[in-house]
């Protein structure tokens, strides 16, 4: 079983409902999991057997949920070292913004660039396509969790 760490940004609400969704199904399945709404830079480094897991939407243009920003600019100044660590993203998004999805991509590379590495394909959610986030974002962590056991496999949403 594994722990993780859901870490989550939002602004309007939903990455939060879609984070609470996927720590009811991975919790259910008896991974050992904390839903973090307000993420800190000292948080990642907890534990070092966490794997840490995105949910995040994007604003204003292209722009990350206003409490990551402290998170992001930590790894991106790689002033938080992951090395070892892996982590998955979900990134909520609207493909009727220039910036899809954005802020997800820029944890994502964040988290690269602090030595984590990528467990799974990124699932984006658009607005614009998806009818209900929970339970999209709860069947890819379904399938996200196993390459956790079988990194080479390949998981996309
Ligand atoms: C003011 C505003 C700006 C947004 N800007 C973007 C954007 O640049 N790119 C994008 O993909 N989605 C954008 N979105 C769409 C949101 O990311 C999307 O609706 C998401 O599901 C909202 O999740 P939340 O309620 O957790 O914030 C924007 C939404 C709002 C209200």
């Amino acid at each position: 079983m594994a722990k993780i760490q859901i870490l989550v940004g939002s602004v309007g609400g939903r990455a939060g409902q879609t984070a609470k969704a996927v720590s009811y199904v991975l919790s259910y399945q008896g991974h050992q999991v904390r839903l973090n709404e307000s993420p800190t830079p000292q948080d990642l480094l907890q534990d070092a057997d966490e794997v840490l897991l995105v949910c995040c939407s994007t604003t204003g243009e292209g722009e990350l949920p206003p409490l990551l920003y402290p998170l992001f600019y930590a790894l991106d100044d790689q002033r938080v070292n992951l090395t070892g660590r892996r982590y998955g993203v979900i990134a909520l998004g609207d493909s009727g913004y220039k910036h899809f999805a954005q802020a997800g991509y820029m944890l994502e590379n964040a988290l690269y660039a602090a030595g984590a590495k990528r467990v799974g394909e990124i699932c984006t959610l658009d607005a614009r396509k998806v009818e209900n986030h929970p339970l999209a974002a709860a069947q890819w962590a379904n399938a996200w969790v196993m390459e956790l056991d079988e990194p080479q496999k390949v998981v996309s949403c």
